[in-house]
């Protein structure tokens, strides 16, 4: 029977691309609060420091190119159609400019914007402003980028649990496991008996759940395991 495999990737995957982490040293999260940036409550709070936090990231993220991590998960998936299940809590689009298709982001995309009052969802390049309309509901200043921000839902979360039920192996890649529902995803794949590897570079919170965890730069453990898996 084919493997079926599903991938959670993190920050990590996409430090080698120049975008920062977290909770590394140096990561956001020390240079930021994110309960001024990332929550609703931050956003209501102030609108602006929100818009401009993630002009900042956006700005970062096209700017930045996929790594050979990125590759060789697009090829990966390729090589076999239907099996392989990617869902990443990164906001960039890194997978995407790697040729990799069928992303899952449950913690939403940095190049979208979502209107506040009707809910459309467009594609955003450029900063944000207050002045911004909404091209669905001619809202002004309703637009905010279409993450997921503390306290709210993330995104796929019945399609993910159908697809670690099916799993028969849970790789996670470049993640501190800090943060759930993420962090819990590989107990889930365990309770349906999948083997379960951890690609990063340090051990993250739930290491101790995973059959194996191999530690290193993502550029280098990633190709190399997909290339055993292909071999
Ligand atoms: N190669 C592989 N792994 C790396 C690399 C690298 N070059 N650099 C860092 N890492 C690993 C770190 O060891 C750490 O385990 O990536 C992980 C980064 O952890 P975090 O910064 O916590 O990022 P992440 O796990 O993606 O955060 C989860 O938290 O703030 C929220 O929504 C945000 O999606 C994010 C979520």
């Amino acid at each position: 029977m084919a493997e079926k495999i599903v991938i959670l990737t993190g920050a990590g995957i996409s430090a080698e691309s120049g975008l920062g982490t977290f909770r590394d040293v140096g990561g956001l999260w020390t240079e930021y609060n994110l309960e001024d940036v990332a929550t609703p409550e931050g956003f209501a709070r102030n609108p602006a420091l929100v818009r401009r936090f993630y002009d900042a990231r956006r700005e970062n993220a096209l700017g930045a190119r996929p790594n050979a991590a990125h590759h060789a998960l697009a090829r990966l998936a390729a090589a076999r159609p239907g099996d392989v299940t990617l869902i990443t809590q990164n906001i960039d689009t890194l997978h995407e400019a790697a040729g990799h298709t069928g992303v899952l982001h449950m913690h939403g995309r940095i190049d979208q914007a979502r209107c506040g009052d009707c809910g459309a969802v467009v594609p955003w390049t450029g900063p944000m402003t207050a002045e911004d309309q909404c091209e669905a509901c001619e809202s002004v200043g309703s637009m905010r980028p279409d993450v997921v921000w503390f306290g709210e839902m993330p995104i796929g979360l019945d399609l993910i649990a159908d697809r670690l039920a099916a799993a028969t192996l849970f790789v996670a890649i470049g993640t501190s496991g800090a943060v759930y529902p993420a962090a819990g995803f590989v107990a889930e794949a365990r309770q349906y008996r999948a083997r379960t590897l951890e690609l990063s570079l340090e051990p993250s919170d739930v290491s101790g759940l995973f059959d194996e965890t191999r530690l290193g730069a993502a550029t280098e453990i990633v190709p190399a395991w997909v290339d055993t898996l292909l071999a």
